[in-house]
């Protein structure tokens, strides 16, 4: 396993608009890349990483949560989403910024795992917001492209504060 250069908004951002395209064969590059994704995700401490972060325009998508585990995803799409949540995000692509933005409260996503197999998996709160955040990214689209507000750190540490107060 290999960790990954991650593409930086600053530097990156016309690779970081770009289309990415299905995968039509799970391959042993395909589950390389997720390996390497996984190590470069743990390595950089964030929720989820899409494969256009790393320079290789296909659908692939990891995320891992907090008590959710690590999951897998191959041509993701989003099949359901409901409600409303109001949040900040940040991106590994884009240090020291935060969004706010309106996202589904609830998304279901259907995927190949990379045994090929078809699996649904729905998510509420984070979970959902990373489902939206990551496939936003094989499209070319960033989380302050749809934001409502966006948060330098020192903000961002702020208004964690003040959240802390309350
Ligand atoms: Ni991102």
């Amino acid at each position: 396993m290999a960790i990954l250069n991650i593409l930086k908004e600053d530097k990156d951002l016309g690779d970081l608009r770009k289309k990415s395209k299905p995968v039509e064969k799970i391959n042993k590059r395909i589950t390389l890349l997720l390996d390497d994704m996984r190590e470069t995700l743990k390595n950089a401490g964030g929720v989820g990483l899409a494969a256009p972060q790393v320079g290789v325009l296909r659908r692939v998508v990891i995320i891992e949560i907090e008590d959710g585990g690590l999951i897998e995803m191959i041509n993701p799409e989003i099949i359901y989403s409901g409600g409303e949540q109001e949040e900040v995000e940040g991106c590994l692509s884009s240090p020291g910024k935060f969004a706010i933005l309106i996202r589904p409260e609830s998304v279901k996503v259907a995927y190949l795992d990379r045994n090929g197999e078809k699996q649904e998996k729905e998510g509420t709160e984070l979970l959902a917001r990373a489902f939206c955040h990551e496939i936003d990214h094989l499209d070319g689209v960033l989380c302050f492209d749809n934001a409502k507000r966006i948060l330098t750190q020192e903000e961002y540490d702020e208004l964690n504060r003040e959240e802390e107060a309350d």
